[in-house]
């Protein structure tokens, strides 16, 4: 019989505006770890959570890397309980197009239910649902029901490679844990939860395509050598097949694992109206991969897209030049088993070969990440689902994501335990994009979720 909640559940309720206060703190610090001169205030931001885990009686602490600190607590009063440790990213994604904001993205707004701020839901708020949750048992009972380790870093939205560095390096030793939860990700529709079991990895590049040494009048010398912009258009024509939506880089599917049979049959059952998709989107029509629904082309085949395309003219009214260099930037989501690395080099190999011989092609390597697909099953998976099942009021889903977390490839093979993708965003939170919300009951049913979860965990 799992043990009771009600009493921390009562706090949770009596303290939680509270709560929304402190989160609200925590979304004013601009994380951007991408760019460089936000990086004092991601310093500030791992300072304010270090702050409130040691508010909430863990040992906590900031640990430097080469790039942004990671931080890190732990609860070890449970001897011979399990141990579960928290994984989540306090650093945040660039805000433009900052004209398209309804306020400030750094002064978060209650509008109704829900909290609009950058990283209100990616991943501020579904983390902090954890801090609070550990909070409001350990100030309701003094001690815990498992024992309990954050890892928390900031720099996931730029590849989190220190992270990675530290989880190797540690090797389970000082991360030893039963269990790793994350909050990173949504529900599957309003009152459906989910729990994830696949993420697409990520191999992002960015090309620079550089043509003569000045830009030249188009006039007298068009027609005379390659326009790098064009010679840039050439090569991203060669990346896709405009009519299969085949990604025609040799090699580029050969390690890729087939889709299941079963997951292709449980995917196809879950409710999805393609239709309405496609006019929320506002779109004339879909477009994907050949021979695979909408949901299989997001959840489980590779893609490769152009995030920005750079160079020439972009001012006002026309401008009739030759430039003299473009650039791009380009991703690959990727799917088990390709590796991010050797995909980088399949990918560079490609470009030079169908680049013009009139043009100098540079292809950079910007981050990457492996693809996932976890073992979901066993004690500790069934106590999620039931804990996640009481709060929301249906039992979960099984599914995958497009998304990335570049660290969960790493826990799982070097921590060897379950790692438990519990979102508790909505798939309209508009992450990584202008105005970007929380529901304000999704992160107080977040934090019950998890107070949930240990009580069911510490009953093992
Ligand atoms: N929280 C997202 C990943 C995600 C999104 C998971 C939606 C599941 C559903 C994460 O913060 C993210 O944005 N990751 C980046 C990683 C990249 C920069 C290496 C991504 O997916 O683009
Ligand atoms: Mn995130
Ligand atoms: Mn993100």
């Amino acid at each position: 019989m799992a043990s009771d909640s009600r009493d921390v559940l009562a706090r949770i309720d009596s303290e939680k505006e509270r709560y929304l206060e402190e989160l609200k703190d925590y979304i004013r610090i601009p994380s951007i770890s991408t760019d460089p001169d936000f990086k004092a205030d991601v310093l500030r931001a791992s300072e304010f959570l270090v702050g409130k885990l040691r508010e909430a009686s863990l040992q906590a602490e900031r640990i430097d890397t080469a790039g942004h600190p990671l931080v890190y607590a732990e609860w070890l009063g449970a001897p011979g309980k399990p141990t579960v440790l928290f994984y989540g990213h306090y650093d945040v994604q660039p805000v433009d197009p900052i004209e398209l904001w309804r306020h400030p993205p750094f002064e978060p707004t209650v509008e109704g239910d829900k909290l609009v701020a950058r990283g209100a839901t990616d991943d501020k708020g579904q983390s902090f649902a954890h801090v609070k949750a550990v909070a409001a048992l350990l100030a309701e009972r003094g001690k815990l029901p498992v024992n309990v380790k954050f890892l928390v870093e900031g720099e996931e939205e730029a590849g989190g490679q220190a992270i990675d560095e530290y989880v190797k390096k540690d090797g389970g030793k000082r991360l030893k844990a039963d269990a790793v939860v994350i909050s990173d990700s949504s529900l599957f529709a309003p009152g459906q939860p989910s729990l994830l079991y696949g993420l697409k990895g990520l191999c992002y590049t960015e090309i620079k395509v550089t043509g003569p040494n000045r830009d030249l009048h188009s006039g007298t010398y068009g027609g005379a050598l390659w326009n790098p912009l064009n010679a840039l258009c050439h090569i991203v024509d060669g990346l896709r097949d405009a009519k299969t939506g085949k990604i025609l880089i040799p090699g580029f599917y050969d390690d890729v694992r087939p889709l299941e049979a079963w997951e292709r049959e449980e995917w196809a059952r879950l409710p999805f109206d393609e239709e309405a998709y496609r006019t929320d989107l506002g779109v004339p029509e879909l477009f994907g991969e050949e021979g695979y629904t909408t949901r299989e082309r997001t959840w489980g085949r590779p893609t490769c897209d152009v995030h920005g395309l750079f160079g020439g003219y972009m001012g006002k009214g026309a401008k009739t030049v030759l430039p003299s260099w473009g650039g791009a930037k380009i991703s690959m989501r990727l799917v088990p088993d390709q590796d991010p690395e050797k995909i980088g080099k399949l990918f560079a190999q490609h470009v030079q070969a169908i680049a013009p011989k009139g043009v100098t092609v540079e292809v950079m390597g910007l981050h990457g990440a492996p693809p996932v697909v976890i073992e979901v099953q066993g004690p500790i998976v069934d106590a999620a689902l039931d804990a996640m099942e009481e709060i929301w009021g249906a039992r979960p889903v099984r599914v995958r994501e497009g998304g990335s977390i570049p660290i969960v490839s790493t826990f799982a093979s070097v921590l060897k335990c379950p790692v438990l993708l519990l979102g508790f965003g909505l798939n309209d939170d508009g992450l990584h994009s202008p105005n970007e919300k929380f529901n304000i009951s999704h992160f107080y049913k977040g934090i019950r979720s998890v107070a949930r979860l240990l009580d069911r965990l510490g009953d093992l």
